[in-house]
C-alpha cells in the first residue's frame, strides 16, 4: 500500500518505519526542514531503541522516503496518517493547529478517494471538525474518510509496541465495510498474530485514548499515594504492592512507586481530560487527585533529603539518571526537573550523569549543572547520591568503589531499584520510596524515627 504520515516525531516516525518494515511504500512529511533532511540521511533526531537501524534498512530498501511537501504527501498516497504533535496550551487544552492545518493541507490537494487518519491524541470533537474542514471542498467524485485510530506506544519501547499492540482501535463515522477492511487491510500482520481490532464510533476512540492514559497515570498516583502512607506508617510498599498485586484483578505490572510519572502523554493527557471536562461542567474527581498527588510527588524526595541535611548550600550532590524513564532522552515532564530546580535554588552542587539525556538536559541548565561522563565520576565528593531514573546501567554498582568517592554516604533510591539490605550492609544511609529500615523502623517504636521519615 502507498501511505502516507504527516509528522514525523516519537509517534509519526515510528508508525512510517513500522508500516514500511510490513512492506507498504511510505512517505514521512514533517514541516521541520532540519528534521527532514536528518531523517533522509537515516538519523533519527531522538533516542528511541531500535529506530536507527530499522530506518536505515527500509531508506535502503527504498520503502521509506521524507518530504517537506505537503503537496506531494496528500497527492502520492490514499491513506494518509495524521501524526503530529498536539503539545499542551498553557490551559491545558491540546494546541490543534498542527492536526488543523494538515486537514486544510488535505483539503487543499486531495481528489478522488482518500482517508485520513489521525493518529494524534486530540480532544473529544476533533474528528468532526477535521471532517468539517475537509468537507468544504469536497466535489463531484471526491470520497473523503475521517477515521480516528489512536496510538498506545510507549517510549523506550516503542517499535516493539507498534508491532505487537494489545489492541488497534479504530473509530469510524458509520459502520462502514469499506473502511473496516482497509484498515484490516493495513493491520493484516498483527491481526494474524491475534492482536484484537476494536471498531468503535469516531468519539469512544477518542475518549479510549484519553481515558487510558488517565487510567495508569490514576493507577501511579493510587501506588505512590499508598507508598507515601506506608512510609508514616512503618510498612514497606514493595511488600504491600506485592501482596496487593498477586490479586489477579489488580496485578503488580505498571504499579512501581516512585517520584511521579512525566513524559509527554501521561501528565499532559491527564491534564487535558481535567480540563476537557470542566469545560463540558463535568468534574473529574478522581483524576484531578492523581494530578495533585503527581505534582507533588518528585518533592518527597527532597523532603527525605531536607530530614539528614537541613541546608543544602554548597552540599555536593550526585544525581543518576534524568530521562522521563529508562529507554528515551526524553525529558519532558521529567520529575527530575523540578527535583534539581529545586536542589539548585536551595545551593547545592548537582553532579549529573544520564546515559542518553545529557545534550537535552545542558539545553535547559546551561551551566548550572556539572555533567558527568559516567555514573561514578558524578559521585566524586558528594555527600548523597540521588536517583531519579531507573536506568538498567545503574542495578548492579560496585558499592565498595561509590564509597570510596563520596564525601558522606547517602542514597536516595527515587525508583526503589536497590537493595535495601545489601546498601546498608556496605554502610549507606539509604531511603527508598515507601519503605523504612529495620533499625529506623525500630526507634520509630521508642521515639518516632529519628529523622522524621
Ligand atoms: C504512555 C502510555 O503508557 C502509552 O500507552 C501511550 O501510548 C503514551 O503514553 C502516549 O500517549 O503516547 P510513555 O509516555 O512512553 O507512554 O510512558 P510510560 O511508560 O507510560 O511511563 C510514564 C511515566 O510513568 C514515567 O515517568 C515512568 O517512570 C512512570 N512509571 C511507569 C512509574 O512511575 N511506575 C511504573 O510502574 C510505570
Amino acid at each position: 500500500m502507498k501511505i502516507t504520515v504527516f509528522g514525523c516525531g516519537y509517534v509519526g516516525l515510528t508508525t512510517a518505519v513500522g508500516l514500511a518494515e510490513m512492506g507498504n511504500e511510505v512517505l514521512g512529511i514533517d514541516v521541520d526542514v532540519e528534521k527532514i533532511s536528518l531523517l533522509e540521511q537515516g538519523v533519527v533526531h531522538f533516542y528511541e531503541p531500535g529506530l536507527q537501524e530499522m530506518l536505515l534498512r527500509q531508506i535502503t530498501e527504498g520503502r521509506l522516503t521524507f518530504s517537506n511537501d505537503p503537496k506531494l504527501g496528500i497527492e502520492s498516497s490514499n491513506v494518509i496518517f495524521s501524526a503530529v504533535g498536539t503539545p499542551p496550551l498553557k490551559d491545558h487544552y491540546a494546541d490543534l493547529s498542527a492536526v488543523l492545518s494538515v486537514a486544510e493541507e488535505f483539503k487543499k490537494y486531495a481528489k478522488g478517494e482518500k482517508i485520513f487518519i489521525n493518529k494524534s491524541t486530540v480532544p473529544i470533537g476533533t474528528s468532526d471538525k477535521i471532517m468539517e474542514i475537509i468537507a468544504q471542498k469536497k466535489s463531484a467524485g471526491d470520497v473523503f474518510d475521517v477515521v480516528s485510530n489512536p496510538e498506545f506506544l510507549r517510549e523506550g519501547t516503542a517499535l516493539q509496541d507498534f508491532f505487537e499492540p494489545d489492541r488497534i482501535v479504530v473509530g469510524l463515522y458509520e459502520n462502514s465495510p469499506h473502511l473496516q477492511k482497509i484498515m484490516k487491510k493495513l493491520y493484516r500482520p498483527m491481526i494474524e498474530k491475534g492482536v484484537p481490532i476494536l471498531f468503535t464510533d469516531i468519539r469512544s476512540a477518542e475518549v479510549i485514548k484519553y481515558a487510558s492514559n488517565a487510567y495508569l497515570a490514576t493507577r501511579l498516583s493510587f501506588i505512590n499515594e499508598l507508598a507515601n502512607f506506608c512510609e508514616n506508617t512503618g510498612a514497606d510498599i514493595q511488600n504491600v504492592r506485592q501482596g496487593v498485586g498477586l490479586d489477579k484483578r489488580i496485578g503488580t505490572h505498571f504499579f512501581q512507586p516512585g517520584i511521579g510519572f512525566g513524559g509527554s502523554c501521561l501528565p499532559k493527557d491527564l491534564n487535558a481530560l481535567i480540563e476537557m471536562a470542566k469545560q463540558s461542567g463535568f468534574e473529574l474527581k478522581v483524576m484531578e487527585a492523581a494530578q495533585k498527588v503527581n505534582l507533588q510527588q518528585p518533592y518527597k524526595l527532597i523532603q527525605a533529603l531536607n530530614k539528614v541535611f537541613p541546608s543544602l548550600k554548597g552540599k555536593t550532590i550526585a544525581i543518576w539518571g534524568a530521562s522521563f524513564k529508562p529507554g528515551t532522552d526524553d525529558l519532558r515532564d521529567a520529575p527530575s526537573l523540578p527535583i534539581m530546580n529545586e536542589l539548585l535554588q536551595a545551593g547545592a552542587k548537582l553532579q549529573v550523569y544520564d546515559p542518553v539525556s545529557l545534550q537535552k538536559l545542558q539545553k535547559i541548565f546551561g551551566k548550572k549543572l556539572v555533567y558527568s561522563n559516567d555514573y561514578y565520576s558524578s559521585l566524586q565528593e558528594s555527600s548523597a547520591l540521588l536517583l531519579l531514573t531507573e536506568w538498567d546501567e545503574f542495578r548492579n554498582p560496585d558499592f565498595a568503589k561509590m564509597k570510596s568517592l563520596m564525601a558522606e554516604h547517602y542514597i536516595f533510591d527515587g525508583r526503589n531499584i536497590f537493595d535495601r539490605e545489601e546498601v546498608e550492609k556496605q554502610g549507606f544511609f539509604y531511603y527508598g520510596i515507601g519503605s523504612l529500615s529495620p533499625e529506623r523502623k525500630l526507634k520509630s517504636k521508642r521515639s518516632r524515627v529519628k529523622l522524621g521519615l
